[in-house]
């Protein structure tokens, strides 16, 4: 009767652990300022453009004549639009409305994809990563092959000829080493894909912290992408969305595997499943848009790279080895001193009252490394790193 697969997983997801940690820590010293950097959630408010366009669709959802009831399951076209015209305007990539998706998170449709493929599918996962798409495919006993990231490769695994898979997650702007693909080797992955009948999932829910022009934002970007990828997107770290919701999938047209249009199949997955983003919601989302929006976002973006080079200073200081923290709001460094990734979280946590993540928990490749994020506020990032840099290793 019950899914047993439940039982492989960890007891908990890994930030609910990490919370369990820090809220036993608090508890036994409530005098201690606890500064967090473990959980990539936005600290900066939501932008004002965001916010009056979010409170005149709150009008219109007061008024008869305005008011809205179920939308589009797949999004309004105002805010599929402006998606389409971004692409377009960032990355020079050609979308049809129609291929893009409107949800509320990338974690959501991320997880959900899995219902396109079949029970025997095989799957490709670097480590470490993300830990939805692991644990996605674990509920479903999907058969998981590991592709190591590791200092070796630069946490940016390339194809393996030897290893047969049908799909492939991708994680670039990468959570949680912060690496970046160039597009020559995205192109290999493409290439490799189509030459292999794969799916890639791409995730790119941090293209927007991408300062190096030749870096790609987008899978889309790469020729023949569109024959073979799926993108997710999403507003949390571009535009403060983690609790507001909304993010977007694109699924293109021409992606037909087995004779099956994957665009249709995801149309009916969620015109099934989901009853679509609220309007008032998907307003603020189409604000994001606009040119002051893309000021006011940038403006915050800029606030989170600043504390990234703060950090990434302290780390130099101190000797640590680390990626990320330019292109990417995560900085992943080596332990020190050989110490375990969770034995570094708990010597953090109780000398300097510092919450990071634990590399480990994002897989075994993971271990020894930990994770902080330049999503909090610059004066705690200043205060973190000099409590970090005082701390006697
Ligand atoms: C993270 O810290 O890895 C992210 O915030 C998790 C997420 O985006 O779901």
């Amino acid at each position: 009767m019950i899914n047993n697969n439940y039982k492989n997983l960890k007891d908990s997801y890994l930030f609910s652990d990490i919370a369990k940690r820090v809220a036993s820590f608090t508890s036994a010293n409530p005098d201690k300022k606890v500064i967090r950097m473990g959980i990539g959630d936005v600290t900066l408010p939501l932008c004002t453009s965001v916010v009056n366009a979010m409170k005149s669709a709150c009008d219109e959802m007061s008024n008869a004549a305005t008011f809205k009831g179920y939308g589009p399951e797949q999004g309004y076209d105002f805010l599929r639009n402006a998606i389409v015209d971004y692409y377009k305007e960032q990355d020079n990539v050609e979308l049809a409305a129609d291929e893009v998706f409107i949800s509320d998170g990338a974690k959501s449709d991320i997880g959900n994809i899995t219902d396109l493929f079949s029970d025997d599918v095989n799957i490709l996962i670097p480590d470490p990563v993300y830990p939805v798409y692991v644990d996605s495919n674990i509920m479903l006993n999907r058969n998981i092959i590991l592709a190591d990231a590791n200092e070796e490769n630069g946490f940016l695994p390339m194809p393996d000829q030897s290893v047969k898979a049908d799909i492939v997650y991708l994680c670039s702007p990468n959570n949680p080493t912060g690496a970046v693909y160039t597009k020559e080797q995205l192109k290999i992955w493409v290439d490799y894909a189509k030459t292999n009948n794969m799916i890639i999932l791409f995730d790119a829910a941090y293209e927007s912290f991408i300062v190096d022009k030749d870096l790609p934002r987008s899978i889309f970007e790469i020729e023949g992408a569109k024959e073979c990828a799926i993108e997710f997107c999403s507003f949390s770290k571009t535009a403060g969305f983690t609790g507001t919701r909304c993010g977007y999938t694109v699924v293109p047209k021409s992606l037909v595997v087995e004779g099956m249009n994957l665009n249709k199949m995801w149309l009916r997955r969620q015109t099934t499943k989901f009853n679509g983003v609220p309007y008032i919601v998907q307003k603020g989302a189409y604000a994001v848009f606009t040119s002051e929006g893309q000021k006011e976002i940038r403006a915050n973006i800029d606030t989170y790279r600043e504390n990234a080079k703060i950090m990434a200073e302290t780390l130099t200081a101190k000797g640590f080895k680390f990626t990320g923290g330019i292109n990417s709001p995560y900085l992943w460094f080596k332990c020190p001193n050989n110490m375990g990734s969770w034995e570094f979280f708990d010597f953090l946590l109780n000398n300097a009252a510092v919450v990071g993540t634990p590399g480990a928990g994002f897989g075994k490749n993971g271990e020894g490394w930990f994770r902080l994020t330049a999503f909090g506020s610059k004066e705690n990032t200043i205060e973190a790193m000099d409590r970090l840099s005082k701390l006697t290793l």
